[in-house]
């Protein structure tokens, strides 16, 4: 399969994109699939149609569908873990019976959805008070999966928000902590610690220093403390009683973790209803997912077109470019998603990894990139698949040329980046603008685009919490689908293992307290040079 795909990436190259439109009077609508208000169009890439036939039928050979099914039916398809992957029984409140090993995990998940409604009803209704009164703010503790998902949806969802403020802390620089806290009323604010795990360094450090930021005011600042964790036993010996932990089963992946507990800032942001829509939307895009033929799917198409990328035209990298400024935190959090769920060495039977593994993944919102980095991939030497995001209609009703403009620009990018400029036509543009000879050649070469530089496009109507949840949902069967054609288990993180236990470790050695001997010279260097500095410093 390797060599026929690199055999057929190497042709596309040679043939461009431009001439497949040539060529091919529908292609616009050949592809593209269009899904309940949301158009995936990846015209522009250099797939044939043969090209993307062998796509497909690479698909079916690796057994996508039947991946598929057994995520969705609880089948321990995290094999390392020996877990299921059931993300998607939390968007699917009111479907029929799933069963783990034997037990039908929907009744708690319709529970545990049931209380954080409750619960935050009473928040947003002031029944539920801190010892200052009404809660006015929420302080998010959590980093990973329990942080990204969170804040990217409270932030895209902002025009919904009706609830208390929310904000996010999840960095150990201490700097998160002190800016965050600085000008909150503790006696206000209700703290949620965010771990799957509630072990993790920087989440746990955190919450210490929030409890005590509390104490100073208020006497029992556990009170307004509530935990989201799959671990019971710590959360308690935390101090947060049993009735204020939202829990979740090991069938949750913490970058996969939004649709439950992990999501409780969304649904005091912006109410429990508007959160079970965002649910709905989720489920929706999984109703497409199970049902679609593979050609028409747009979660696998974006797979593949992704794989194709990577695998065949050999692209090392992905830019997420969301043409919306709510969506500013959506590359950082399909950053998660897809580098930490298909960043992997070894298939799943522990055998070394074929071809290379998932893609760098990086971006920022347009039109803001475009005066920063799109530079490099107009004209840069390394191609950069792009993938637009935008909705036709804005947030503010009262500045439509705006959004006119942002469609505008999210629209001419990609085509700038398929047609480019050639020699001759920059040539024709000096010229007009008074260059001749010499200099019109210098001057001309700098702006030539090359152009035949592939992107997608996904466009939907309006930035809503269901269409949120449907995004969401496509991205993550879209990382699935890539993971099962690349054989690996895209369910485990054992990769950020080592750092955690050598940071464990180094602590000590920071401290003074263990000279190292056994860490190397630039380690040891870097180690007595901030060692230095402190002593120096008094
Ligand atoms: O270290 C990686 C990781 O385990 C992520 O997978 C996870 O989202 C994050 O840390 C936070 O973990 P937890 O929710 O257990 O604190």
């Amino acid at each position: 399969m390797q060599d026929e795909l690199k055999a057929r990436g190497a042709a596309a190259r040679v043939r461009g994109i431009l001439p497949l439109f040539e060529a091919d009077e529908g292609r616009a609508e050949a592809f593209s699939i269009e899904y309940e208000g949301m158009l995936f169009d990846y015209a522009k890439t250099h797939l044939s149609r043969e090209d993307r036939d062998a796509m497909v039928q690479w698909a079916e050979a690796a057994g996508v569908a039947t991946r598929r099914d057994a995520m969705f039916s609880g089948q321990l398809i995290n094999e390392t873990e020996g877990r299921a992957v059931l993300h998607t029984a939390l968007r699917n409140p009111e479907g029929g019976p799933i069963e783990v090993a034997g037990r039908d995990v929907m009744p708690e998940i319709r529970d545990t959805l049931a209380r954080m409604k409750r619960f935050a009803r009473r928040v947003r209704a002031g029944s539920f008070k801190g010892a200052g009164g009404e809660i006015t703010d929420v302080v998010n503790i959590g980093i990973g999966g329990s942080h990204l998902g969170p804040e990217m949806t409270v932030r895209a969802m902002a025009t919904f928000h009706d609830g208390p403020r929310c904000h996010f802390l999840s960095n150990v620089d201490g700097a998160d902590a002190a800016d965050i806290l600085d000008g909150l009323d503790p006696r206000q604010t209700l703290v949620i610690v965010a771990s799957k795990s509630f072990t993790t360094q920087e989440t746990m450090t955190n919450a210490a220093t929030v409890r005590d930021w509390m104490a100073e005011v208020v006497d029992d600042p556990a009170a307004q403390f509530v935990a989201l964790s799959s671990a019971q036993d710590k959360t308690a010996a935390f101090g947060i009683p049993p009735d204020r932990v939202f829990d979740f089963g090991d069938y949750v992946g913490g970058r996969y973790s939004v649709w439950g507990p992990i999501g409780l800032s969304l649904m005091l942001a912006m109410g429990p209803d508007a959160f079970g829509m965002f649910l709905r939307g989720g489920a929706s895009m999984d109703q497409h997912f199970r049902e679609a033929p593979l050609a028409e799917n747009m979660p696998v198409m974006l797979g593949l077109v992704g794989l194709w990328h990577h695998q065949a035209m050999g692209f090392p990298t992905r830019a997420m470019l969301p043409y919306a400024q709510r969506l500013a935190r959506l590359p950082a959090y399909l950053q998660q998603l897809e580098m930490e769920s298909n960043g992997k060495r070894v298939q799943m039977d522990g055998t070394p990894l074929e071809m290379p593994s998932g893609p760098v993944v990086w971006g920022e919102p347009g039109t803001n990139g475009q005066h920063a980095f799109y530079q490099l991939i107009h004209q840069g030497t390394q191609v950069v698949p792009c993938e637009f995001i935008v909705a036709a209609k804005g947030q503010e009703p009262r500045l439509t040329r705006h959004h006119e403009l942002l469609l505008a620009n999210c629209f001419a990018q990609s085509e700038a980046l398929m047609r480019g400029r050639s020699l001759d036509e920059a040539r024709a543009l000096m010229g007009e603008a008074g260059h001749a000879g010499d200099e019109l050649e210098r001057q001309a070469a700098h702006r030539v685009f090359e152009g035949g530089r592939p992107s997608v496009t996904l466009v939907f109507d309006e930035l809503t919490p269901y269409r949120l949840g449907q995004l969401i949902a496509l991205y993550e069967h879209r990382v699935f689908v890539e993971g099962v054609m690349l054989g690996i288990n895209s369910f485990d993180q054992w990769g950020v293992e080592l750092g955690k236990e050598l940071a464990r470790a180094l602590e000590p050695v920071l401290a003074g307290e263990d000279a190292a001997p056994e860490k190397d010279g630039s380690t040891r260097a870097l180690v007595a040079y901030v060692r230095d500095i402190w002593r120096r410093g008094g």
